[in-house]
């Protein structure tokens, strides 16, 4: 199927066979994915608004100019659109376990995309504060582009997230705007990691690029990586976000964050062999790229090599298999089978948490370019 094929119009076809087949998640299911709300899935956003638009960007004006000049000049202005790099793709000679695995990293990933548009989209509706306003705007359209491009990717296996229906319909999470900083800092610079992981394997293992998405990994990165130096720049501007009791909650969410990831990539054992890529390796750089770039504001890191850390990982993604397997099970049995493996869960992230950080004192400049 080509890449310009609507959904509503030449996939019903397509569809049908693929439930005929009972293989394929068609568009309505795909967007029930995308719809869930568990610890494990991507989220939406809402904050305080107001507070968000009263920050000044003074104390970081130098190195704020520079980030939004970077931004307009807009390097990736042509990037997200499909050319002669995009082999075709053949989904159904796709082995049917790293198919399932693979929409569903598609889902996810449109999902994580779409979930920072909608927030800064918000954001620019809703502020006064120019700075604030220029910068959000910026994000949501880098955001727009690569949600929108992952469902392109996607429509070409008859599949689309319905992404009006997710900003009206998928629950919101309110954060405080210090908190929205400490995860979506993470989350973009373990965007950038993720991604430049990726594309760097694939660069020395090409015959492990299964699908052509890959090879736009790059550029995009260089994006989530501009998004990350936003949200350094945002909290340079305030000592007190990283300072005193704050040391604590960026260690939590550092914590959650790299746990989230690992117990999720986990789940997608199809997906990672076709890469060529063990989740335990990748897991583990990744996280070291992002603890040596959030040096650039953040007080803490993870002691990512202590030796309680990976035994821990393992135990929670265990714990998550047998969540799994009691919710399938059904029954007595099985919610007892659930509620053990979230006890389990439970008191493995706190473990994690007990593994004492290292002390990091971040530069003078908070300012970084890509490296890896
Ligand atoms: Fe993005
Ligand atoms: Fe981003």
């Amino acid at each position: 199927m080509n890449a310009q094929t609507s959904l509503h119009s030449a996939d019903a076809s397509t569809v049908e066979e693929a439930l005929e087949r009972q293989e394929v998640i068609d568009s309505e299911s795909a967007t029930a994915v995308a719809m869930q709300n568990t610890l494990l899935t991507p989220r939406f956003y809402t904050t305080d608004f107001e507070e968000m638009d009263a920050i000044d960007v003074t104390p970081v004006r130098e190195a704020w100019d520079k980030l939004i000049a970077e931004m307009q000049a807009d390097p990736n202005k042509g990037h997200f659109k499909k050319n002669a790099d995009w082999d075709t793709v053949d989904w159904d000679g796709m082995e049917p376990h790293l198919r399932a695995e693979f929409i569903d990293f598609l889902i996810s990933s449109c999902t994580a995309e779409f979930s920072g548009c909608v927030l800064y989209k918000e954001m620019k509706r809703r502020g006064k504060n120019q700075d604030i306003t220029t910068l959000f705007q910026l994000m949501a359209r880098d955001e727009a582009r690569h949600a929108g491009f992952i469902n392109d990717a996607l429509r070409e296996a008859g599949i689309a997230v319905n992404l009006g229906f997710l900003t009206q319909s998928k629950k919101y999470t309110y954060f405080r705007p210090k908190f929205i900083f400490y995860a979506t800092y993470l989350s973009e610079k373990i965007g950038y990691a993720r991604y430049i992981t990726i594309f760097r394997h694939l660069e020395e293992h090409p015959e492990h690029r299964f699908h052509p998405i890959f090879k736009w990994f790059r550029e995009w990165c260089n994006d989530e990586f501009r998004h990350g130096e936003a949200f350094a720049l945002l909290m340079r501007t305030d000592p007190k976000l990283t300072s005193g009791i704050n040391r604590y909650w960026i260690k939590f969410f550092l914590t959650a964050v790299y746990a989230t990831m690992a117990v999720r990539d986990h789940q997608r054992p199809y997906f990672h062999q076709a890469l060529g890529v063990d989740p335990t390796w990748y897991g583990h750089e990744v996280f070291r790229k992002t603890s040596e770039i959030s040096k650039q504001v953040f007080p803490v890191t993870l002691d990512i090599d202590h030796r309680r850390w990976q035994p821990n990982l393992d135990r929670l993604q265990a714990a998550n298999q047998q969540i799994a397997a009691g919710k399938k099970q059904g029954g007595i049995g099985g919610w007892l089978k659930e509620k053990a493996g979230a006890a389990k869960a439970g008191m493995t992230f706190v473990s994690l948490l007990t593994i004492p950080a290292i002390a990091n004192a971040p530069p003078v400049s908070a300012r970084l370019e890509p490296a890896y």
